[in-house]
């Protein structure tokens, strides 16, 4: 697997992958790879001839007071994952690489970023579009692999590609979850013991809320439900427990951990 630092390096790469008649499919990430960005890589490397995996902590992303600064990171690691999950490519920008100066231009999804994440993180979408925008930009991929942890990022990212005509196939995959049932994300490592052991409430309160669907009862009756799961939950403080068409979505915050998790209706 190459590493790849510029845009200039990663474009150029990519150029000649699809002059070869090569299909790229892309996995974007924030690094700190886990078994849930390995499964992206291994259906991308199942359905494409390359496999670009980017690693950039998007500072567009996140708002004042966020965890920007103590992102996890471990880019050694992240090679060893990534690699090991059929990767070519890994392309690690600096932040003075993807934005030299002053942005002026972001892209924002109207619909798609509101309520949910974007009612407790306003800004958070459009930095999540800018910078995803500007990576199919540069990598120019036939596919794309997200996962469905972000449930609301991948339904602002598909927006945004039929919007502006972009010609990549947006491909979203299946929530990765530990033995316990909590979802597998980077940020998970900020939990203390007694956090961690708190953070399956979320789950719970989901198949609680499926279940309560499945026999009949409302929506508002199942984000009810699900809401005073959580909420029983010492360690959790509730943000939001929803149901938006045949989604259940959730986050709460663990001590200083935000926390999201979503299922289907039907799953
Ligand atoms: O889901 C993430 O890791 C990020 O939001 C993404 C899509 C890589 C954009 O920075």
């Amino acid at each position: 697997m190459e590493l790849i630092e510029t845009i200039a390096a990663f474009g150029k790469t990519l150029d000649a992958e699809r002059l070869a008649g090569r299909r790229v499919g892309l996995v974007p990430t924030m690094g700190y790879l886990h078994e849930g960005h390995a499964a992206l890589v291994r259906q991308a490397a199942a359905e494409c001839d390359v496999v670009a995996v980017t690693i950039f902590v998007n500072p567009l992303q996140f708002a004042a007071g966020e965890d920007l600064s103590s992102y996890p990171r471990d880019l050694d690691g992240d090679r060893r994952t990534a690699e090991a999950a059929g990767a070519e490519y890994l392309f690690v920008p600096e932040v003075t690489e993807m934005y030299p100066g002053e942005v002026h231009t972001t892209v924002s999804v109207a619909g798609e970023s509101d309520g949910l994440e974007g009612a407790s993180r306003p800004s958070h979408f459009a930095g999540v579009a800018t910078v995803v925008a500007k990576l199919f930009n540069i990598a120019g991929p036939s596919r794309a692999y997200f996962g469905e942890k972000d449930w609301q990022q991948l339904q602002v990212v598909r927006r945004m590609v039929d919007d502006l005509s972009f010609p990549i196939e947006v491909v979203g995959c299946p929530i990765v979850r530990d033995g316990d049932g909590v979802a597998l994300s980077s940020r998970n490592v900020y939990l203390s013991t007694t956090e961690r052991a708190a953070a399956p409430v979320l789950r719970r309160a989901l198949m609680a809320g499926r279940d309560a669907l499945s026999n009949g009862r409302s929506p508002a009756d199942a984000a009810a439900l699900m809401a005073e799961l959580i909420s029983a939950e010492p360690l959790a403080q509730l943000d939001y427990a929803e149901v938006v068409g045949d989604r259940l979505l959730v986050a709460a915050r663990f001590g200083t951990t935000r926390l999201i998790d979503n299922m289907g209706a039907d799953r």
